[in-house]
């Protein structure tokens, strides 16, 4: 079949001659895609700074699918159903599933022990191809996917898999209340979600910070929100304190992760020399930027490893940092009734439709922030009927 195929860092190429997906267990589905998208999470395994991450993978964990196959015991879908297939893989038993942490299931990544099982996502995070392909294999398929409701756009679908939750629950976990202040760290599709999100919860204002202007521009018509470049603020920290009546911000949210630019100190040893998990910068900046008692909410995907980060400043200002991978399928029916009653428009994130056969060209127009990208999706040869 048709799929990316990841051959070392920064090297993509589309292989015509990937061996089709089958079924291993009596609880797995055989999934044909229709839409998939590249995500800024992507964008760390094309770097090289996600460990174990194998020659011969297939990356891509948002997808939507036709399910095509099914195993002995699945009993919730039948072929044909057209499905939301949440990024997390997730065994619905566990402890961890049964508290609807799904992005932490311990059976669909046992050897770990803090992430769960995520498609096409190294092996550390369970070794399971992904979606940018024609054609995967869906573990535990009574579990995760969900039948895209009636009527309900497929771009917007696909947007369901992965940016609209995980913006929604960094959203979520800053605890925000009526009339707060949310800063935002990064404006891509991640964040620009988040800011979006902020106002449902009650935020009174939504401010978003990147370098990138397109982005920032974009930000501020989809999001409604106050838009920044930090590289024209001189003291990131400062200008923020100013901004936000010296105290700092309510909730500050992390949508960056390790891929941060903004410190040279960072840059240097998080991505040049790799002696630390990539650069923390967006982290540093939100611990320092909340007032004391604030809460920091962390989405932005760190590596294991340790950070040069603030952490004595955690305590002596008394923050909370919530932090997760999103728990896609427990935030699945909020979001259909949001998309359905046309409160959040998801694939109005989407610049970018590109073949699947130009996944090569479009890894490279989205990381190297090119052509005005903010979030692409890419498209299997038989997609466009469906
Ligand atoms: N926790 C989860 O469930 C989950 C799910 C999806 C994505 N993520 C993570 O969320 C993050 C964002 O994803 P995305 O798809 O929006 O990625 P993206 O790469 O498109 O966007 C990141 C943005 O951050 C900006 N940026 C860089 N350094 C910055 C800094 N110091 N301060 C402010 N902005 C800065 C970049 O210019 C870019 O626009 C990534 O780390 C991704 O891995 C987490
Ligand atoms: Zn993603
Ligand atoms: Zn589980």
């Amino acid at each position: 079949m048709l799929a990316m195929n990841y051959r070392g860092p920064r090297r993509i190429r589309a292989d015509k001659n990937m061996p089709e997906p089958e079924i291993l267990h009596p609880e797995d589905a055989i999934v044909r895609v229709t839409r998939t998208c590249i995500c800024g999470s992507d964008l760390h395994l094309y770097h090289g700074l996600v460990p174990d991450t194998r020659v011969g993978t297939i990356f891509g964990h948002e997808f939507t699918g036709i399910v095509e196959e099914l195993g002995a015991d699945v009993k919730n879908l039948k072929v044909g159903d057209h499905v939301i297939v949440p990024f997390n893989i997730s065994c619905g038993k566990c402890p961890f599933c049964q508290q609807g942490l799904y992005g932490n299931c311990n059976e669909a990544n046992s050897q770990a022990t803090a992430v769960g099982g995520i498609y096409g996502y190294s092996h550390t995070a369970g070794g399971y191809h992904g979606g940018q392909a024609e054609l995967v294999r869906v573990p535990y398929a009574d579990v995760g996917p969900v039948v895209i409701p009636k009527g309900m756009d497929l771009d917007d679908a696909v947007m369901l898999t992965d940016v609209t939750p995980t913006g929604y629950q960094a959203a979520e976990m800053g605890g925000i209340r009526k009339g707060d202040t949310v800063v935002v760290f990064g404006a891509g599709p991640v964040g620009i979600m988040a800011a979006r999100c902020a106002w449902l919860f009650g935020a009174g204002r939504v401010i978003i910070i990147d370098h990138v202007e397109y982005r920032l521009e974009f930000a501020r018509n989809y999001a409604y929100c106050e838009a920044y470049n930090f590289e024209s603020m001189g003291d990131v920290v400062a200008f923020l304190k100013k901004i936000t009546g010296d105290f700092g911000a309510d909730v500050c949210i992390d949508a960056v992760g390790a891929d941060a630019a903004g410190s040279a100190l960072h840059t240097i040893t998080g991505k040049k020399l790799l002696l630390q998990a990539g650069a923390a910068t967006a982290l540093m900046w939100a611990i320092n930027s909340v007032k004391k008692g604030g809460i920091v909410s962390v989405v932005g995907v760190y590596g294991p490893t340790w950070n040069l980060v603030p952490i004595g400043n955690v305590v002596n200002k008394g923050l909370t940092i919530r932090a997760n991978q999103a728990s896609v399928k427990r935030l699945l029916p909020k979001l259909i009734e949001h998309v359905q009653a046309g409160r959040l428009n998801p694939k109005g994130l989407i610049t970018h439709r590109v073949p699947l056969e130009e996944v090569a060209d479009a890894y490279h127009i989205f990381n190297g922030k090119l052509d005005n990208c903010v979030k692409t999706i890419l498209l299997p040869p038989k997609a466009a009927v469906a």
